[in-house]
């Protein structure tokens, strides 16, 4: 795509197609910087031209483990401020995975009842990690895994310190849904923009299926949308093909 804004503007048609047709829709919700695009153009058109968002039920993919409660930087916090509140989603809907250390053995377990007792996800937006993570599937997560405790790369600990005063307040574990659970979801759509995740997303699209590149996970889904600009893009062998496939996309086929 040409800017992230015009990305933003595609998936939240996407989305905003769903809910019409579905108002009781199941959105899986990410955080990074990647998706905030898409929920600012869901802003946008919902305050333009508003709909029915009362029903919609919403999963976040992770969330830290050990943040004292209503701490700025979880992502219970982040999904609240970013997509909830803006989109005027009601917030009972909405489910984070509980990263309270009390709880974390059982956290994961309840987390797939309520994403299946939900009738599972719609359409997952995901951004992907620099080390090619999906949530925070780091690189060695299982394709079969479900929602667990999984512990941070450095990597990955580095890249959020700018959310954090200091380097050493990131928490070295998370919960996240698996990438068996991503791969549940009906439709897929990963985002990514910038030069910093082009061997991410060379590796998802186009590198060997293995459990070193989460994101190759992909690969297996039969249904994935993957949105990128030309930095993203500039390390994928096959992006003639796929440039002359977007040019000759049919408006029938949708995302
Ligand atoms: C975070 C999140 C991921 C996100 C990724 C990239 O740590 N757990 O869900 O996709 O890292 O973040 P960003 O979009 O800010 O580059």
């Amino acid at each position: 795509m040409e800017s992230q804004e015009a990305a933003g503007e595609l998936v939240a048609g996407a989305i905003r197609e769903l809910i019409t047709a579905k108002p009781d829709a199941v959105l899986g919700l990410a955080t990074g910087s990647t998706p905030l695009p898409v929920y600012q153009a869901l802003a946008k058109s919902f305050a333009a031209d508003p709909i029915d968002v009362s029903r919609v039920r919403g999963f976040a993919l992770d969330e830290y483990v050990g943040l004292p409660p209503g701490h700025p930087e979880s992502y219970r916090a982040v999904i609240t401020r970013d997509v909830v509140e803006p989109l005027g989603l009601t917030p009972e809907n909405i489910h984070v995975p509980n990263g309270d250390p009390a709880t974390i053995r059982t956290a994961g377990d309840d987390y797939e009842r309520a994403i299946i007792a939900a009738g599972g996800v719609d359409i997952q937006i995901l951004g992907i990690g620099r080390t090619g993570h999906l949530g925070f599937n780091e690189p060695g997560s299982s394709f079969g895994s479900t929602t667990r405790i999984k512990t941070l790369t450095e990597k990955t600990r580095a890249d959020n310190a700018r959310f954090f005063d200091s380097p050493d307040d990131v928490p070295m574990h998370c919960i996240t849904q698996g990438l068996g659970t991503i791969l549940r979801a009906r439709h897929l759509v990963v985002l990514a923009f910038g030069e910093s995740k082009a061997d991410a997303i060379a590796a998802a699209v186009e590198g060997p299926m293995t459990a070193s590149q989460p994101g190759s996970a992909i690969q297996l889904h039969p249904h994935v949308t993957v949105i990128v600009d030309a930095a993203a893009a500039s390390k994928l062998a096959n992006l003639a093909y796929y440039k002359h496939a977007w040019a000759h996309k049919a408006p029938w086929e949708g995302i």
